[in-house]
């Protein structure tokens, strides 16, 4: 294990370069300087990432998925050195590296990972546990599979470093069932690195412990929130957790865990090795790294890419998507951040970009950063409506206000498909998303409740309009419900249609 390490600290010349202090720094000092004169600058522009900085050579599998081409471009290269610097030095440089959580609520991973580690964590011994979500249900998202798919090595290696920032005896990879492809692919990446010494006793020949473990899901959208994951690996119905006490003091099977996604876990040894200066180099500040994007929807070409965060949205799709259907003229709205976060008209995506802060202050959020476009041969209140009808189906039912308000969500927006409603309705609907808006266990209610609340705020004024033409084109005032004049219900039967789509 020494012998596969030592020599190729001595064969990958090339390596070095991840470690010039030189390349590194001309980027950084650019943009995080604190010096009064840089704001004299002109704007930095972001975007136009360089193959010499992207962390996932792989994304288009130019190479193989296999241990020794994962050598080759640098994973598992001076993993010993890493772990041999101590869990302080990985946090210290995760914190230093402005590297925020890729699950969707972007919360700071230094921080996250030292909740592991509070003072006198050694007097309870036994196991630790860093388990990371591989369950990716959210709609539009599709990159965890695809570092999973083409470049394993970077989550195992990433397991076994992230794992050692939190003192974790093991890590649990918990993969999302439908992906069966992409567990025997991780299974392999594993079973190699073990045969390597890489994972096992002495990990590394670092004096490190460090088992990992692949758990496939049964493919509920539930399942990817943190406690009702921890449920779930440990055999029972996937539905979330009350908090306090959070994972970190009580999480899988008991014990401190802490839950985090594939990408964060992806990127940590490439920010140990290149340092924390090269990737806050990247983005604004606050928003700093490189980032996944998965683009799909009415673009030429939809596709999962790596570029600096930060990046003006509309770049992203005219330079690696091939631009709008139809133009970017026939733009009407982007989802930015995968299913749950609010949508935004063209005239926020024309010059917004992408990064936590820009698409907060616009009213959405970067979330898990899937980019969802809808040209304007979409029907928007048909694609929200559709959303609200997944947040029905996959409500675990545990809180009132999510498992009624998302029923009625659904109902509601039903209707409004067809404009079969009354204009006080959208007033209702936008107070029902309140009720449940913060007042659940898990962030579902919240994820169910913004894409109605998005699509109310921009597109208020479609949606009166198809409530009005559905009452021309009857002839009859509709009222409350999608109830017209002498309809009822009779024998357990909708008479004097139109029937309203469901009750
Ligand atoms: C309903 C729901 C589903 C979620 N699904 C996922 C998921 O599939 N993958 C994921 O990484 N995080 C998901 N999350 C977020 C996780 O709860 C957790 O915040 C995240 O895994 C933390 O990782 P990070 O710190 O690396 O961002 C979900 C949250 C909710 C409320
Ligand atoms: S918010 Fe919804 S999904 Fe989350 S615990 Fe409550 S009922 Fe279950």
């Amino acid at each position: 294990m020494f012998k596969i390490c030592g020599s190729r600290l001595v064969a990958l010349n090339e390596k070095r370069l991840l470690f010039s202090a030189a390349n590194v720094n001309i980027r950084c000092l650019a943009t995080t300087s604190t010096d009064p004169s840089a704001s004299k600058e002109p704007p930095r522009h972001f975007g136009d990432l360089k193959d010499q900085d992207r962390i996932f050579h792989n994304l288009y599998e130019n190479y193989g998925h296999d241990l020794k081409s994962a050598m080759k471009y640098g994973d598992w290269y001076k993993t010993k050195e890493i772990l041999l610097k101590g869990d302080k030095w990985i946090i210290d440089n995760a914190k230093a590296s402005g590297l925020r959580g890729r699950g969707g609520a972007g919360f700071p991973s230094g921080l996250k990972w030292s909740f592991m580690n509070p003072p006198g964590w050694e007097k309870n011994p036994g196991p630790r546990y860093l388990v990371v979500n591989a369950d990716e249900g959210e709609p539009g998202t599709c990159k965890d599979r695809e570092i999973i798919r083409k470049t394993p090595h970077k989550l195992v290696e990433g397991c076994l470093v992230v794992g050692r920032a939190m003192n974790a005896t093991a890590a649990y990879i918990y993969i999302r069932g439908e992906f069966y492809n992409e567990s025997v692919i991780l299974e392999n990446a594993i079973h190699e690195a073990y045969k390597a010494g890489f994972l096992g006793k002495n990990a590394c020949g670092s004096g490190y412990d460090f088992d990992v473990y692949v758990h496939r899901g049964q493919g509920a959208y539930i399942c990817g929130e943190e406690t009702a994951l921890i449920e779930s690996l440990e055999g029972k119905a996937g539905k979330p957790r009350l908090k306090p006490p959070f994972p970190a003091a009580v999480g899988l099977f008991g014990r401190p865990s802490t839950v985090t996604n594939v990408e964060t876990v992806s990127v940590a040894p490439t920010i140990m090795r290149r340092g924390p200066e090269w990737f806050s180099s990247f983005g604004r500040p606050r928003n700093s790294g490189t980032k996944l994007f998965c683009v799909s929807g009415h673009v030429n070409n939809p596709c999962t890419v790596e570029e600096e965060m930060s990046i003006p949205l509309r770049e992203l799709i005219e330079k690696h998507c091939g631009g709008v259907k139809g133009g970017w003229d026939n733009l009407l709205a982007i989802i930015p951040g995968g299913s749950s976060v609010p949508i935004l008209p063209k005239k926020i995506c024309d010059d917004v970009i992408m990064d936590y802060d820009a698409l907060r202050d616009v009213g959405s959020g970067l979330g898990t950063a899937a980019v969802i476009v809808m040209n304007k041969q979409a029907d928007v209140i048909r694609c929200i409506q559709r959303l609200s009808s997944f947040y029905k189906h996959e409500s675990c039912g545990q809180c009132t206000p999510c498992r009624e308000g998302t029923t009625y969500l659904q109902r509601m927006m039903d209707r409004f498909v067809t404009g079969q409603g009354k204009e006080k309705e959208i007033d209702m609907i936008w107070e029902l998303t309140k009720e449940i808006e913060g007042h659940t266990i898990c962030a579902l209610g919240d994820a169910a409740a913004w894409p109605v609340q998005g699509l109310i705020r921009q597109f208020r004024p479609l949606m009166v309009e198809r409530m009005q033409k559905y009452q021309d084109e009857l002839g009859k005032k509709v009222s409350y419900g999608g109830w017209v004049e002498n309809s009822r219900v009779l024998d357990g039967k909708v008479v004097g249609a139109p029937k309203p789509h469901i009750h």
